[in-house]
């Protein structure tokens, strides 16, 4: 089970756990990606998450692993103007309004890589304001300083803008489009400043 009053704080908002059991997490989820602007960049038909069910169901079941490795999906969410600092983030997490996801986790199955990718996704109509940057630069420190994590991927479609942009100002460095194996698709890839020259170090070869 992850920690309810789990978050790291940026200038302008909190990063912290979805929660199983609270319906608003999981009916935010369901938004996030129905948006007709994600599933259409993603080339995808239909949604992960067709309603509260489905979402509160993938919840439940990855927070184990989460709470153990710590990487995965966070809820993102702009601070309140004021908060009652006596009171727990748990307490107060209700007042903020969710904006968007960042996440940090490893690709999967036999060609799975050793460094981690990071991702993103927000509600359109909070893009333009540097969330999706200020959430991913403030969880890729809360990794690197907790965790020692320097090594990181940022993988995107190449006509994918918006994204390009959010590695772009995380400093990222771009490396050209190669075979993604373990998400079975071409895509641009992107490195952390310091990442070896020969991504094959890593177990990407493409
Ligand atoms: C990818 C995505 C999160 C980018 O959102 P975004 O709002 O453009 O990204 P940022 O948070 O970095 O904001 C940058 C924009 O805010 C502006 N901005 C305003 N205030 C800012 C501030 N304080 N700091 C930084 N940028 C700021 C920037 O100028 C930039 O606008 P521009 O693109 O018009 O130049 C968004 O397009 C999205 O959710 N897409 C769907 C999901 C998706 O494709 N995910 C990636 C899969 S690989």
């Amino acid at each position: 089970m992850t920690d309810s009053n789990f978050y790291i704080e940026t200038p302008r908002l909190y990063i912290s756990h979805y929660q199983p059991s609270n319906d608003a997490h999981c009916d935010f989820k369901v938004v996030l990606y129905n948006q007709p602007e994600l599933i259409k960049g993603q080339h995808r038909n239909a949604s992960a998450f067709p309603d509260r069910t489905s979402a509160r169901a993938f919840i439940l079941e990855t927070q184990d692993e989460q709470a153990r490795s710590g990487y995965g999906r966070f809820l993102v969410s702009l601070k309140p103007s004021s908060v009652n600092p006596n009171k727990l983030f748990s307490e107060i997490q209700s007042e903020c309004e969710m904006v968007g996801q960042v996440s940090l986790k490893f690709a999967q199955g036999p060609y799975a890589y050793t460094a981690p990718d990071v991702g993103y996704g927000f509600l359109s109509k909070y893009w333009g304001n540097g969330y999706a940057t200020e959430a991913s630069a403030a969880l890729l420190k809360y990794f690197e300083e907790e965790k020692g994590v320097k090594e990181v991927f940022g993988f995107c479609n190449a006509n994918n803008e918006g994204s390009m942009g959010v590695l772009r100002r995380l400093g990222f460095q771009q490396r050209g489009v190669m075979d993604l194996k373990p998400y079975g698709v071409h895509g641009m890839v992107w490195v952390k400043p310091g990442m070896s020259e020969d991504l094959s170090v890593y177990g990407l070869t493409g």
